[in-house]
């Protein structure tokens, strides 16, 4: 039912296009993601911070919802489920739960522990059919209201990792997750060449692909980036519509208050924002590729 993520990005990368991975939250947002997913016959992963998984009630209940989703919706084109900047636990934690995909995020730790933790990973996720991300230069984004640069990674510290037999990698080049603060200086394609120079092959993963316009997005899949990572844009389309339902007084009229109708805006621009992604990524009727 759920595949892991190396076949599809693969042939992302041979077919010069980039497969969408979207954070989910609860329901709505897997159900949103992955009808979207079969309208457009796109390849999808489905991303899930460690936050999300504990506030969905743990990872088990995730991969359950999930699987159970692709099932009784018929869903028929391939889907990742995968851990989204794991922990070295967290990675254990979803191996466990039945995820078909983790990414280990050791950026944080000196390059040696990073190298020696994802090595064991690699080990690990092969064996059972997994696949694995691995990052190195830490991705910048809010943290207490201060907005952090993304790093640039070191491209012989990306070989190091790649090497080891992981199948994608997200390498800093700038880039930072939620809104990209005004005076950003964009993405360092500089960077991405270098690194793409290093490692040859290996599907290269872009965080943050909230607000990074779209000349940047295609400049960065052709220089080999075959897995976009988007989270934030579909939080703030959700929220931007449940504004304006209940602003505009539709929670009143009637039974405007149920859930299944409070909920339906947010649910349907999720789904808009994520047709737009896959049409700007170039995933649209790749399904079968
Ligand atoms: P955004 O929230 O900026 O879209 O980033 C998502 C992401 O990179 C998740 O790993």
């Amino acid at each position: 039912m759920l595949v892991n993520a190396t076949d599809m990005l693969n042939k992302a990368r041979e077919g010069k296009y980039a497969v969408g991975h979207f954070n989910i939250n609860n329901l709505e947002w897997a159900k949103s993601i992955l009808l979207t997913a079969q309208e457009m016959n796109a390849p999808v992963i489905l991303g899930v911070s460690e936050g999300a998984g504990k506030y969905m009630g743990g990872f088990k209940v995730v991969a359950d919802m999930v699987k159970a989703l692709t099932d009784s919706m018929e869903i028929t084109v391939p889907v990742a489920l995968h851990l989204d900047h794991g922990t070295y636990e967290g990675c254990y934690k979803c191996i466990k739960a039945g995820f078909s995909s983790i990414m280990f995020d050791g950026s944080h730790y000196p390059i040696a522990e990073n190298v020696e933790k994802t090595k064991e990973l690699v080990a690990i996720t092969k064996a059972l059919g997994m696949s694995l991300e691995a990052e190195v230069g830490a991705i910048g984004g809010e943290e207490d209201g201060v907005i952090g640069a993304g790093e640039c990674a070191d491209p012989d510290e990306c070989k190091a990792i790649a090497d080891l037999g992981v199948n994608m990698l997200a390498a800093g080049i700038g880039n930072i997750h939620g809104k990209y603060p005004a005076n950003w200086k964009g993405l360092s394609f500089e960077t991405l060449e270098a690194v793409k120079a290093k490692v040859g092959n290996m599907p290269l993963v872009l965080h943050g692909g909230t607000g990074i316009p779209a000349d940047m997005i295609k400049k960065a899949i052709s220089l080999g980036v075959s897995k976009i990572n988007v989270n934030t844009e579909c939080q703030l389309s959700f929220a931007d519509a449940t504004r304006k339902y209940i602003e505009a007084g539709k929670d009143l009229e009637g039974k405007g208050f149920d859930p299944r109708k409070l909920l339906a805006p947010g649910a349907e621009a999720i789904k808009a924002t994520v047709k737009e992604k896959m049409e700007l990524f170039g995933s649209v009727g790749k399904a079968n590729d």
